[in-house]
């Protein structure tokens, strides 16, 4: 017989399941297999050695700061911190235009509960990060999506659907995107906060990536030209994380936006977990204070690079002809198109007898499609493993073809 929760449960079941997916990545987790399935960052990545430092010296000097009850908005020399890492990126913003949450997740879920209720209409790229899907499903949003090409969304499309519809927000990763890798051209920046500001969409700009550059300079946040338009953040909720920098196990990340989102985000923030562990905001703040993330960040940019350049030099040498990819410049992804005739969740099973797997392209899309595309992380897999993965992927491909 089933328990007294299960007529409740399957009430609202379908919001809240996305088993397709669960029970594929599931056949992933055999040692035997290379996975590109996952987003996890390099474990050799974590600054494990200064952070135990961090967390010792905080637990015995300043025990209060760890071990007690904090404010919702966050640890205060962790919110100064961060506040001054944000103006180097152009994000001019006071201390009440700032707060820590956990993980950028926690973010999204804050900003679902605010401000979406059921039927409302959601801006998302076409592909999204699957994340915020899973976040806004209990809220019972819909979507519009807005078409992506190698130079990031399509600001003319968005301004087009503008005058048809309006959205409560836009959600857009501009910079190395997750699932697709790719980075919003620097004009299409201004032009989208151009259409922003005259339409008054509000935007939310999801950044966990953006100081995992590869190539040239890290690309200027759309939080910062919404700035440098309105002489302070108007437009813009900028949310960023300390998950990809340090470890995403400590669950710190941090949310900067105009003073009364802030305010409405910390009173929600506080019904869901009061705050963010006090030990670790702690020690993210004791461990950064002295430099240790411009000491650091160049060494997981040195490793990834070198994943990225594998995967890519991998996928010109081993992929058959008619299959095109993205070329990141930076972050964890490359997104994988296939050619006509070739279905991405059917390749996954012949894949996974090949013993290599990847995400397939479906659950990104809010609205359907994706079929014919993939998800690759090269984050994880060393450069070997991407290199003997992309050759299995191909035979894998050879054997549908
Ligand atoms: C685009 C994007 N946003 C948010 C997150 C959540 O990260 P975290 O909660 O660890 O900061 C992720 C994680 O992979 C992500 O890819």
């Amino acid at each position: 017989m089933s328990n007294v929760w299960d007529k409740y449960l399957a009430q609202h079941e379908a919001h809240f399941t996305n088993s397709i997916i669960r029970d594929l990545l599931r056949l992933t987790e055999q040692p035997s297999i290379i996975s590109f399935a996952g987003g996890l960052p390099a474990p050799e990545c974590f600054p494990a050695e200064e952070l135990t430092a961090a967390a010792e010296r905080i637990l015995v000097e300043n025990p209060l700061a760890a071990l007690q009850y904090g404010p919702t908005e966050g640890y205060r020399p962790l919110r100064t911190f961060v506040t001054e890492r944000a103006a180097q990126l152009g994000i001019n913003a006071t201390l009440d235009q700032v707060m820590i949450t956990s993980g950028s997740q926690q973010a999204l879920d804050l900003i679902g509960r605010r401000l979406i209720g059921p039927g409302d209409l959601i801006a998302v790229e076409d592909p999204t990060y699957l994340g915020a899907l899973q976040s806004w499903y209990p809220r019972l949003p819909q979507y519009v999506t807005v078409p992506m090409d190698e130079h990031g969304m399509d600001v003319a499309a968005l301004e087009q659907m503008l005058k048809r519809t309006r959205p409560t927000f836009l959600y857009i990763m501009p910079t190395f995107q997750n699932p697709t890798g790719v980075t919003l051209a620097e004009e299409r920046r201004r032009d989208l906060i151009d259409v922003a500001s005259r339409y008054e969409l509000p935007i939310i700009e999801d950044d966990p990536y953006g100081d995992l550059f590869y190539d040239g300079e890290r690309p200027r946040p759309l939080a910062a030209l919404d700035v440098e338009k309105h002489g302070k953040l108007r437009t813009v909720v900028y949310i960023s994380s300390f998950s990809k920098l340090l470890s995403p196990g400590l669950r710190v990340g941090w949310t900067a936006a105009p003073e009364s989102m802030v305010s409405r985000l910390v009173q929600v923030k506080q019904g869901v977990d009061l705050h963010t562990s006090s030990l670790t905001q702690a020690t993210v703040y004791e461990a950064c204070r002295d430099g240790l993330l411009e000491r650091h960040i160049p060494s997981i940019q040195n490793i990834y690079r070198r994943r990225r350049d594998a995967m890519l030099s991998s996928l010109a040498q081993h992929m058959p002809e008619g299959v095109r990819w993205t070329c990141p410049g930076g972050g964890m992804f490359v997104w994988l198109m296939l050619p006509p005739g070739l279905d991405a969740l059917e390749l996954f099973h012949e894949a996974i007898k090949h013993e290599v797997a990847f995400v397939p392209g479906t659950p990104f899309y809010a609205n359907g499609g994706g079929g014919h595309a993939m998800r690759l992380n090269f984050s994880l897999p060393t450069a070997e493993q991407i290199e003997e993965g992309i050759a299995r992927l191909g035979r894998s491909m050879r054997g549908k073809l």
